[in-house]
C-alpha cells in the first residue's frame, strides 16, 4: 500500500529518523536552497522548514524538501526496507511500470478545504524559494506533478516540468513540444486553437513525483500506474475550473490554461538544472494563466533543490538512478535483445550516461542496444552515452568499467560510435545554443555515443588462449591461488 498523502509520508520519514524540522527562521530568498545543498552534501535527511521569513502567518507557512533525496528514502517510498539494493528496486520498478489499477473519481477531499479564485490568486502567498542566486525567479514547480489531457483520447498525463512565478497569477514553463508528453498535448490543443487546460499538483504520496518525473510510454495515464504501485486506485477529485482530476488528498492544486500565442509568453529561466549547471538564458516561454488554487487547511508546500554535483545528489538523481535504469531495461526487453544481465544509471549522471551489462550473443549486439535506446522517446534528456560491458564487469563498479574501457575498446574499429544530430536535451551545456533552440527545433539536438566495451568477436578464437578471443588475464591459475591461500599464514601474511 502507498502513502495516504504527503503528511503520512512525512510522518513515516520522521519515524525512521529521515526528516529534520528546521525551526530557526530561514529566508526563502537563496537561504533555503543553500541549506538544502549543504544537507545533500552531508547525505542528510529530508527537511521541513517551519519558520520561513515573511511566512510566519498566512496562507502557507511550511516547506517540505528532499523527501526522495536519498536511496534509503526512495526505498521507503516504494515500500521496501531502507537498505534495499539498487538492483532490487530497479526490478520492482520494471514490473510496476507495466501494471495499472485505474483511478477512481470521488466527490470531495481535503484539497478542496480552501478554494481561491479571481483577483485573490497570488502565488507569492506560498513560501516558494529562489533556490539559487542566479535563477531567473522563484521556481514554484520543481517537484509538482503537472496534469494535462490528450484532447483526442481524453487520457490524462502527469509529468514533472519546471515552472517559475511570473506575475501573481502567471507561470512561464519550460514546455518542450517534442518529446515530453504534455508538449504533444500542447501541439494538439494549439491545432484546435484552444488553450491547454493544466493542473499542477503539489504534495501527495511520493510515488506521484517519482512517476511524474518518469517517461512512461505515451498514452499511459500515470494516475493508473500509481494505482499499481499503491495497490489501490488513486482517489481523484475533479478540478474547479478545468476538466482534469487531481488527488483528493493533495496539499495544493493550481489550475489554469496555457495558450500558444507568443503574445502571452513570459520570460523563464535560467534555472539550476539537473546537469549541475545554471542552464539557459531568460527566454519567452508558454505561460500558464491561473484560474483557481485549491488547498488543504494549513497546506505544506513542497519543492526540490534541483542540480546534481559531485558529492551532492539531488532527488532527481536518486530517482533517475532507479527509474531510468528500469525504463531502459524494459525498452531492451521489449526490443527482444537477448542476454541483458543488468542496467546501471550512475546517479551522478541522472541517467545521461547508462551502462548495460550483457552476456554477448553476437558482435552487433551493443549497437542494437544503443539503437533501441536512442529510438525510444524515453531517451529525451537521457542515455546520451551508452556503455556496454560483459558479464565479468560489474556495471556499477567504476574501476571495472574503466578497465574494460581501457582494454576492450578499439575506437577505430566500431568500439566508439557517434550518432549525430538526434533528439536530445535543450539544457545540456556541452551543446551549442543554436542546437538547443526549442522554439525552432522542437527539442535540443544531441550527438550520442556508444562505447562498446565488450570483447570483439572479430578476434578469432585461439587454442593458445584456451579457445577465447582475448588472451588470459594475469590472474594466477585457480590451483596456484588455492595453494597460496592454504599457506597464507605460513608466509607470515596472515594479518593481510
Ligand atoms: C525533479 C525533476 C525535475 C524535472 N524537471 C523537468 C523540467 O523542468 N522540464 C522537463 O521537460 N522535464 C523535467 N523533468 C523530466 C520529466 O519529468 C520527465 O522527462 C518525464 O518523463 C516527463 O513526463 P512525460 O514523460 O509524461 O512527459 C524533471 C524530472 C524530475 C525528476
Amino acid at each position: 500500500m502507498g502513502f495516504l498523502d504527503q503528511r503520512q509520508w512525512m510522518a513515516s520519514l520522521e519515524q525512521h529518523g529521515e526528516l529534520r524540522r528546521i525551526k530557526a527562521e530561514v529566508d526563502w530568498d537563496r537561504e533555503i536552497g543553500a541549506v538544502t545543498r549543504r544537507v545533500l552534501e552531508k547525505k542528510g535527511p529530508a527537511l521541513l522548514f517551519e519558520n520561513i521569513k515573511g511566512y510566519r502567518d498566512g496562507r502557507c507557512t511550511k516547506l517540505f524538501a528532499s523527501g526522495l533525496g536519498a536511496r534509503s528514502r526512495l526505498a521507503l517510498a516504494l515500500g521496501f526496507p531502507r537498505d534495499t539494493p539498487n538492483r532490487a528496486l530497479v526490478q520492482h520498478v520494471m514490473q510496476k511500470n507495466r501494471e495499472a489499477i485505474p483511478h477512481v473519481l470521488v466527490d470531495g477531499g481535503p484539497v478542496k478545504e480552501v478554494i481561491v479564485k479571481g483577483a485573490a490568486i497570488d502565488q507569492t502567498e506560498f513560501p516558494v524559494p529562489k533556490w539559487h542566486y542566479l535563477e531567473g525567479g522563484r521556481y514554484i514547480h520543481t517537484f509538482s506533478s503537472i496534469v494535462t489531457k490528450d484532447p483526442d483520447t481524453g487520457v490524462m498525463n502527469v509529468g514533472l516540468y519546471r515552472g517559475m512565478i511570473g506575475k501573481k497569477n502567471t507561470t512561464p514553463f519550460l514546455l518542450i513540444k517534442g518529446g515530453q508528453h504534455w508538449g504533444a498535448h500542447f501541439v494538439k490543443w494549439a491545432a484546435r486553437k484552444q488553450p491547454m487546460p493544466v493542473a499542477c499538483v503539489i504534495g501527495w504520496d511520493p510515488i506521484m513525483s517519482f512517476l511524474s518525473g518518469s517517461p512512461l510510454p505515451a498514452g499511459v495515464c500515470e494516475w493508473d500506474t500509481m494505482g499499481a504501485y499503491r495497490g489501490e486506485p488513486a482517489q481523484l477529485v475533479r478540478c474547479e475550473t478545468v476538466d482534469l482530476a487531481v488527488p483528493a488528498g493533495a496539499e495544493i492544486v493550481i489550475e489554469g490554461t496555457i495558450g500558444d500565442d507568443p503574445e502571452t509568453y513570459e520570460n523563464e529561466g535560467p534555472f539550476g538544472e539537473f546537469t549541475g549547471y545554471v542552464s539557459d538564458l531568460p527566454t519567452p516561454r508558454p505561460t500558464m494563466q491561473i484560474s483557481c488554487i485549491t488547498h488543504r487547511r494549513d497546506p505544506i508546500f513542497c519543492g526540490s533543490l534541483e542540480g546534481t554535483l559531485p558529492g551532492s545528489y539531488s532527488e532527481n538523481s536518486v530517482m533517475s538512478s532507479v527509474q531510468r535504469a528500469a525504463i531502459a531495461w524494459n525498452i531492451l526487453n521489449g526490443a527482444g535483445i537477448p542476454g541483458v544481465l543488468d542496467v546501471f544509471a550512475p546517479p551522478i549522471t541522472n541517467g545521461v550516461n547508462l551502462r548495460v551489462q550483457i552476456k554477448k550473443h553476437y558482435q552487433g549486439q551493443p549497437k542494437q542496444i544503443a539503437a533501441a535506446l536512442w529510438g525510444n522517446s524515453a531517451a529525451q534528456y537521457r542515455y546520451k552515452h551508452v556503455t556496454v560491458v560483459e558479464e565479468d564487469i560489474d556495471p556499477a563498479d567504476d574501476e571495472q568499467v574503466e578497465w574494460a574501457f581501457a582494454h576492450r575498446v578499439n575506437a577505430g574499429e566500431g568500439g566508439v560510435v557517434i550518432f549525430p544530430g538526434i533528439f536530445g536535451s535543450p539544457i545540456d551545456p556541452s551543446t551549442p545554443m543554436e542546437d538547443r533552440d526549442v522554439a525552432q527545433l522542437g527539442t535540443g539536438l544531441w550527438n550520442r555515443m556508444l562505447i562498446d566495451a565488450t570483447r570483439s568477436w572479430k578476434n578469432p578464437r585461439r587454442a593458445e588462449w584456451g579457445g577465447e578471443r582475448f588472451p588470459p588475464t594475469v590472474r594466477p591459475a585457480p590451483d596456484d591461488e588455492a595453494r597460496v591461500k592454504a599457506r597464507w599464514a605460513e608466509y607470515g601474511l596472515g594479518d593481510l
